[in-house]
């Protein structure tokens, strides 16, 4: 019997996954016993693949060679913008969303126009002012139609408005798209996109630190971080304490034994809400395939418990939660311990914020054991950029891990294309 280890410990985070393994019945370890040789060749193969370079975001959190003209981009962009639009989508700008949740208020302000609203996208033009808005067009592929709908917008506002060349940046891969041709007819600065990164896996590179530079962030933090669970998952003594191959095999085991192909990530933190939403694209755009995949859901603590849990706890049985927890720094807002103790509340006095959400989500996860609910904990030993950073790169390998377990390429996503296709055919139609 293999001795899996229920606690794996690293720099940034520890998971516990004794309620996925107890939710898989007495013979939990020896089912995943059964799937160690696949956890070993997804992790040799991702190894593989990385050297010969098709997976630079692996490697990627070890490099730093590339911070000083991100850090340098960031700057000149803020020497003379208030504020910046962020144009892209998917994988080009849900990375940057989950960062910004870690941002104090500041100059330049960002805003991230990604998913396209008339009306939104027209009052936002209408408030900037745009001689001191810098645009920043995000795209891997050069063609996305949004990014190219709302960039020739915003284009064209400012330019009304004085000269636009240095006020525009583009990142995207080298090539003949649309928008690597604009930029250089229009003198925009160009960011080179790696060709070789995908778009959801793209987040520690330009694309997601590029928005985090500009909001103050320390970019070579992220990275330390990543790197941090990069090695701490691939130079694992055992399979097994790696910590993201064990993620991705309980899941896919959870999957395929029990039914509970439904992965609900539930964050105990407002400053997660946005890092859920990239781990849902990484989620179900790598691994929905060939009638196969995990379908993410992103969920938010202690909010939610007032909306999902009910049917989480109650509902068909067709989930696997996993939480990301925070240990809480020293209390910020705590409750008044006179004005508790007064309404009977003692229970509350002199507890703070940080309590209430923990024990909220201690809670939760506890009431899901009783019910035999798989439930894993991932349990932050703080949020910053560090921390965020090791998440993201815990989640980019779990995906693959669980892409390779699944029998699947994560990497490719054939099915959005083919409406991508459409969705141009639609517009040329139009009379
Ligand atoms: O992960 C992906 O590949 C996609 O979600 C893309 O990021 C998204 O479609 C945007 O593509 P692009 O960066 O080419 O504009």
């Amino acid at each position: 019997m293999v001795n899996v280890s229920e606690g794996v410990v690293t720099r940034h985070y520890t998971q516990n996954v004794s309620g996925f393994l107890a939710a898989l019945g007495e013979s939990g370890e020896s089912v995943i016993e059964s799937r160690i040789r696949g956890i070993e060749t997804g992790l040799a193969r991702l190894q593989d693949e990385a050297e010969q370079g098709l997976r630079p975001w692996l490697f990627l959190p070890g490099d730093k060679s590339d911070l000083p003209a991100i850090q340098e981009a960031a700057e000149a962009i803020a020497a003379d913008a208030d504020d910046v639009l962020l144009l892209g989508t998917g994988g080009s700008s849900l990375g940057a969303r989950a960062l910004a949740s870690l941002a104090a208020a500041g100059r330049p302000r960002l805003h991230v126009v990604d998913n396209l609203s008339g009306p939104v996208f027209e009052g936002l033009l209408r408030r900037l002012d745009l001689t001191r808005t810098h645009i920043l067009a995000i795209s891997k592929s050069g063609g996305t139609v949004e990014t190219l709908a709302s960039l020739l917008i915003a284009f064209e506002a400012a330019k009304s408005v004085g000269g636009m060349a240095g006020r525009v940046t583009a990142v995207v891969e080298p090539g003949g798209s649309i928008l690597r041709k604009l930029a250089e007819a229009e003198g925009y600065r160009v960011i080179d996109h790696d060709p070789a990164l995908g778009g959801r896996f793209s987040v520690l590179s330009v694309v997601g630190l590029l928005p985090a530079a500009l909001l103050g962030l320390d970019i070579e933090r992220i990275r330390d971080g990543a790197e941090a669970s990069v090695r701490a998952a691939m130079d694992a003594p055992s399979p097994l304490e790696s910590a993201p191959a064990l993620g991705a095999a309980l899941a896919v085991e959870l999957a395929e034994r029990n039914g509970q192909t439904l992965s609900v990530l539930m964050c105990y933190e407002d400053r997660l809400a946005r890092f859920a939403d990239w781990y849902g694209q990484l989620w179900a755009e790598s691994l929905g395939k060939e009638g196969k995949g995990l379908t993410p859901v992103p969920a938010l603590g202690p909010v939610d418990q007032h909306s999902q849990v009910q049917l989480y706890l109650d509902g068909p049985r067709d989930k696997a939660f996993t939480f990301v927890t925070l240990d809480q720094p020293p209390a910020a807002l705590t409750i008044p311990p006179a004005v508790a103790a007064g309404l009977n509340l003692g229970y509350l006095a002199g507890r703070s914020i940080a309590d209430l959400v923990d024990c909220s989500g201690r809670a939760t996860m506890d009431a899901m054991a009783e019910r035999g609910l798989p439930v894993r904990e991932i349990r932050l030993h703080g949020l910053d950029e560090a921390g965020l950073g090791a998440l993201f790169a815990h989640f980019m390998i779990e995906t693959a891990i669980a892409g390779h377990l699944l029998g699947i390429d994560a990497y490719d996503q054939p099915a959005v294309e083919r409406g991508k296709v459409l969705a141009r055919q639609y517009l040329s139609e139009m009379g």
